[in-house]
């Protein structure tokens, strides 16, 4: 218990000094390229914050920004920074309406290759077991992570697979359907 309170602390202090300079007060982040943490999943934060300790598995960009700062964090302070940014509101997606390409990728996918990306993130963006939050998202930043994956830049299984065989007007399709 006096733990949990302890890195409750710890994380707050974090958060102001190391965090909200670049995510935004509450992880709404008003940057393109860097993602909103408000209303994610806690169990993706948590899992992606531990990824990025590994060089190997995170493209050098994302090792680049972060990876000074994580490795340096115990377990129960990332969960505390997880959960602070996972109870907050998340930012509504700009567009996710109508009939456009990426509105027909995400809920049906392209062919047998791409599949319907709302299988696994749910059917309105929102996340779901470990797929994340993507409606809302910073389209910029969609757009990045989907071509880093399409590398194998930034390595997460089931992504890189799904991807491989996206066009880049795809890629930049689908993003901009789920931004905010
Ligand atoms: C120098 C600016 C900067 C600072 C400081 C920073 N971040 Fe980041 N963060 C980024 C960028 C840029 C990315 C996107 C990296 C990429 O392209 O994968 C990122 C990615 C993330 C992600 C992954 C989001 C996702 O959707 O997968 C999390 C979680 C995160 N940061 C949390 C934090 C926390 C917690 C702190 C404070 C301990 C912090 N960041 C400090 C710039 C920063
Ligand atoms: C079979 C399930 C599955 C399908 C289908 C799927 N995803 Fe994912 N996606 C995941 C999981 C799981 C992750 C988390 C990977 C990790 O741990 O970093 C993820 C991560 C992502 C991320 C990174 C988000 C971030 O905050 O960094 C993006 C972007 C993404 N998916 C977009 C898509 C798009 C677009 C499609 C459809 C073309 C799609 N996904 C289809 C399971 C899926």
């Amino acid at each position: 218990m006096a733990d949990t309170s302890n890195a409750q602390k710890i994380a707050a202090e974090i958060r102001v000094k190391n965090c909200q300079g670049c995510h935004g007060l509450l992880g709404d982040s008003t940057t393109p390229e860097i993602p909103r943490l408000n209303g994610q999943t806690a169990s993706y934060l948590f899992t992606r914050l531990h990824s990025l300790r590994y060089p190997i598995r995170e493209a050098p960009r994302a090792i680049h920004n972060m990876g000074e700062i994580v490795p340096q964090l115990q377990s129960q302070v990332i969960a505390a920074l997880a959960n602070y940014y996972a109870d907050q509101a998340p930012t509504k997606p700009l567009a996710m309406t109508g009939t456009s390409e990426g509105a027909r990728l995400y809920k049906f996918g392209a062919g047998k290759d791409v599949p319907a990306c709302a299988g696994c993130h749910g059917v309105d963006g929102e996340g779901r077991g470990n797929a994340p939050r993507l409606a809302g998202q910073r389209a910029d930043y969609l757009e990045l992570q989907l071509r880093v994956f399409g590398l194998s830049a930034r390595i997460a299984d089931p992504m890189n697979r799904h991807v491989w065989l996206m066009t880049p007007e795809q890629m930049r399709a689908v993003a901009t359907y789920l931004g905010g």
